[in-house]
């Protein structure tokens, strides 16, 4: 209950409630396996490893990854893009190059790449979206120039719902031998993600948007990507062996996993990855699909509500402003019906300058959300 009303929780983009398979999967974890990875003989740590492992093929087989060491754990998409950008952006970029993301992003994918640009010397380059918040392919081409060393944007937009197309965004950018990385946080709770046939380089996710804890996710790069980037950071794990002398570092994965990892998590986010895949993916894309058209339909009707994102392929974000109403203002009178909505810049305040607000109201969909009030 949320102020003596039942909980309608409409802020699935901001993070998802935890079904209780994961929430026992955490604790069954530190009750039988608790112990450190990769490092002990003894039987326990063994137990722990062999279920660290194994959430990391859960990832890979969830993204169709065609290895598992080619998935790395990280604490969410934000670490994920920051990690490509301090380790693939600077051994590969330099002064006058450029990278491309899109007028749709997060903060967590505009602001890594500006203190890249800011440390090189390079320049970001967004490519415009028009008037029902779609990616402007066009003008997407135009912007890939022989300067070009990245191409970053966001799979599913967080505010508007938007998904992008990301198969011809790629195939753009590899006939340029240009690399491209996806921004999978929102996506990948709505619909089934394949990088192989997406054909991206690298992919960010965030478990806790996936029904699974926070603090852990996990980046898919490319095999001969990983191998030629340099390490994120120092210590231990990560390294082959170690004198003051020098340093040699270990193979992918452990190469970007220096450190104790968050090893509860990333067996939590394995449960929360079975869980998903017992439901199937097509059913929630399906079923969030028809609230999603259900709810349009409904806001549609009132006149003083304007939706933000009209996207035609679009999912689960209901974005809208009200005439005369702020965004703070309907979502403290909702919270008092124990509806949770999120109301701000939604961290993509470019996005918000374009649409000329400066907040909205959004209501974000998951698998559980019904038509009715339960
Ligand atoms: C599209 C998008 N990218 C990146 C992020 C950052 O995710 P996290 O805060 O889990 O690192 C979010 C979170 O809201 C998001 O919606």
């Amino acid at each position: 209950m949320i102020n003596d009303r039942p909980l309608v929780y409409l802020d699935n983009a901001a993070t998802s409630q935890k079904p209780q398979v994961v929430i026992d999967a955490l604790v069954n974890y530190y009750m039988t396996e608790n112990s450190n990875v990769h490092r002990g003989v003894h039987t326990l740590s063994q137990r722990a490893t062999d279920s660290y492992e194994e959430a990391r093929v859960k990832v890979q087989r969830f993204l169709n990854a065609a290895d598992d060491k080619e998935i790395i754990f990280v604490r969410g998409t934000t670490e994920g893009i920051n990690l490509v950008a301090q380790t693939y952006g600077r051994q590969n970029v330099g002064e006058g190059d450029e990278i491309i993301i899109s007028a749709m992003e997060h903060h967590s994918n505009i602001v890594p790449w500006q203190m890249l640009c800011q440390e090189k010397g390079a320049h970001l380059k967004v490519v415009p979206i028009n008037d029902e918040g779609e990616f402007l392919l066009d003008e997407y081409e135009n912007l890939l120039s022989p300067r070009t060393k990245l191409v970053s944007i966001v799979h599913q937009s967080n505010a508007l719902g938007t998904i992008n197309p990301v198969e011809q965004i790629v195939e753009l950018a590899h006939a340029r031998g240009i690399p491209v990385l996806l921004d999978g946080a929102q996506a990948v709770a709505h619909v089934p993600i394949d990088v192989q046939r997406i054909g991206c380089d690298f992919y960010v996710f965030s478990g806790h948007k996936l029904y699974g804890p926070t603090g852990v996710g996990a980046l898919y790069g490319r095999a001969d990507l990983l191998d030629a980037m340099p390490p994120y950071q120092g210590g231990g794990e990560m390294i082959r062996s170690v004198t003051f002398e020098k340093t040699l570092y270990n193979v992918i994965p452990n190469k970007f996993e220096a450190g104790t990892q968050n090893i509860a998590g990333s067996v939590g986010l394995g449960v929360a990855i079975d869980y998903v895949n017992n439901l199937g993916m097509d059913n929630i894309a399906a079923y969030e699909n028809e609230l999603l058209a259900y709810g349009t339909k409904r806001l549609s009707e009132i006149e003083a509500v304007r939706l933000i994102g009209t996207a035609r392929h679009k999912g689960s974000i209901l974005s809208f402003v009200m005439e005369n109403a702020h965004p703070h203002d309907v979502g403290t009178i909702l919270d008092a019906e124990g509806i949770a909505v999120r109301t701000g810049h939604h961290c993509a305040q470019p996005l918000m300058d374009r649409f000329g607000v400066p907040a909205t109201v959004r209501a974000s969909l998951a698998f559980y959300n019904t038509r009715e009030r339960n």
